[in-house]
C-alpha cells in the first residue's frame, strides 16, 4: 500500500517515530522536515492533493493536537480525516467512515496508543452499504 504523511513542527517527532516504526511500507513523505515553526494548513493541502492524484491510497497527518491539521484536512475535497483517539474509534473509522486520513496529535499522544490506532485501522474493513450512502451525502454538500 502507498501511504504518504506529514506535518507541522508539532508534529514532526511523532511524523519520525511513525516512518521508522512503520518502515516496510512505501511512504511519500510530504514534510515537514524539522522542528522549525511552519503552517499546519500547507501540510493538510499537500496531503489532499497527494490523496486526490492517488500518489497515495492512505494518508497519516500529524500536528502539535491533531485538530488544526484535521480541520484543515476536512475542507479539502475528497478527504475523509479522522482524528484517533481509541482502538475502537480506529476500527470505527475504517468501518464506518472508510477515512482516507488518519490524524493524532504529536503533543497529546504517545507513540505506542498511535501505532494501535494505525494497526486497528489498517486491520478493518469498510462495510459499505447504509455507511456508503452517508459518505455520499458528506460528497453532496463538498
Ligand atoms: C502549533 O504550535 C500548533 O498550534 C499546531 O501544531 C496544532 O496543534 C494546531 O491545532
Amino acid at each position: 500500500m502507498k501511504l504518504a504523511i506529514a506535518s507541522d513542527h508539532g508534529g514532526f517527532a511523532l511524523k519520525q517515530d511513525i516512518l521508522q516504526h512503520y518502515a516496510q511500507y512505501q511512504w511519500l513523505d510530504l514534510g515537514t522536515y524539522s522542528e522549525e515553526s511552519v503552517d499546519y494548513p500547507d501540510y493538510a493541502q499537500k496531503m489532499a492533493d497527494a490523496i486526490r492524484s492517488k500518489q497515495a491510497e492512505l494518508g497519516i497527518l500529524v500536528c502539535g493536537t491533531g485538530i488544526g491539521i484535521s480541520i484543515a484536512a476536512n475542507r479539502c475535497k475528497g478527504i475523509r480525516a479522522a482524528l484517533l483517539y481509541s482502538v475502537e474509534a480506529a476500527r470505527l473509522a475504517k468501518e464506518h467512515n472508510n477515512a482516507n486520513v488518519l490524524v493524532f496529535g504529536g503533543r497529546t499522544m504517545k507513540p505506542a496508543d498511535v501505532f494501535s490506532f494505525i494497526d486497528a485501522f489498517m486491520a478493518a474493513e469498510f462495510a459499505g452499504e447504509r455507511h456508503q450512502r452517508r459518505l455520499d451525502k458528506i460528497e453532496t454538500v463538498e
